[in-house]
């Protein structure tokens, strides 16, 4: 294909875009009159995310059911958003196991560690593969979901934040391979709050304690919005088109902050 006009609605597919960060991003897209595609294992919260948009938005967006982790799935969602929208332009690999808690080691099973990386990293490598050429078409971007837990852990998190350090080295490796066609950066976010991005049966009223808000050297926890900006940043070549490679840190300065003990 062909040139696709610069003054077309911009298309983004976005993994994981139903709830939490991945809803915002699509709200956020949406606003700024992109259209969007989002993609989930969780048809209830598609359907809800759905309804929460004005009718406007609405004919702006579309929403399949699928697993990242399943070849199939992303493959055929891409397709049939190009089908629908005519280029993709901008690729939000979020979807993820957000839960990085597991049993210790010893107890971890194998089943269980390979979830966690097929769906958090593997997901990403699917959806890439398979929006690759839309990409290259329009000279679109890439934006990959890391996780400040890709520099620094807690106890019993092996396998996510070995997935969210492999995405870090997946964003420079594709942006060398994919060098002069499409940019790929990545975000690595601190603690963002999502329990009120969630659909209703999971909703949550979210109530940060004063020592929770002072541990960021910004005084609060992050929102949906503060990684939905810089994503729309680094889908934007005129503002970003100089960074190829990147992760960049979104966490209120907590993992710059100093920790003793006394
Ligand atoms: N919220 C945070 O504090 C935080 C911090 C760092 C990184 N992240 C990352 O941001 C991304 C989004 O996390 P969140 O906090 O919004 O979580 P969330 O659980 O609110 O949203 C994740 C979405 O991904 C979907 N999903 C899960 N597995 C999937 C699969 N196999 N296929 C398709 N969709 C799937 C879920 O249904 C859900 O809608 C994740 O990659 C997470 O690791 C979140």
């Amino acid at each position: 294909m062909q040139n696709p006009s610069a003054q077309a609605p911009r298309v983004a597919f976005i993994t994981g875009g139903a709830q939490g960060l991945g809803l915002g991003i699509s709200r956020h897209l949406l606003g700024l009159g992109w259209k969007v595609a989002m993609f989930d294992i969780d048809e209830t919260a598609g359907h809800e995310a759905i309804d929460t948009l004005d009718a406007k938005e609405r004919d702006r967006t579309l929403f399949f059911q699928g697993d990242v982790a399943v070849e199939a799935d992303i493959k055929l969602a891409i397709q049939q958003c190009f089908d629908r929208f005519g280029r993709i332009d901008g690729l939000i690999n979020n979807a993820g196991i957000a839960d990085p808690h597991v049993p210790n080691i010893e107890d971890l099973e194998w089943d269980q560690w390979q979830r966690v990386i097929n769906v958090n990293l593997g997901g990403v490598f699917l959806a890439t593969k398979h929006a690759t050429q839309h990409l290259r078409d329009t000279k679109g971007a890439i934006i990959n979901i890391a996780s400040t837990r890709a520099f620094q852990s807690e106890a019993n998190t092996e396998p996510y934040a070995a997935s969210k350090g492999g995405i870090v080295a997946l964003t420079h490796a594709l942006a060398v391979s994919l060098s002069g066609a499409i940019r790929v950066n990545a975000i690595a976010p601190g603690w963002i709050e999502v329990g009120d991005w969630q659909k209703k049966a999971n909703k949550t009223n979210p109530d940060h304690s004063v020592a929770d808000k002072a541990q960021h050297p910004v005084g609060r926890v992050g929102t949906p919005n503060d990684i939905a900006q810089a994503v729309s940043f680094l889908l934007d070549g005129d503002k970003s088109g100089f960074m190829t490679g990147e992760t960049i840190r979104i966490d209120g300065g907590m993992t710059h902050k100093m920790i003793y003990v006394d």
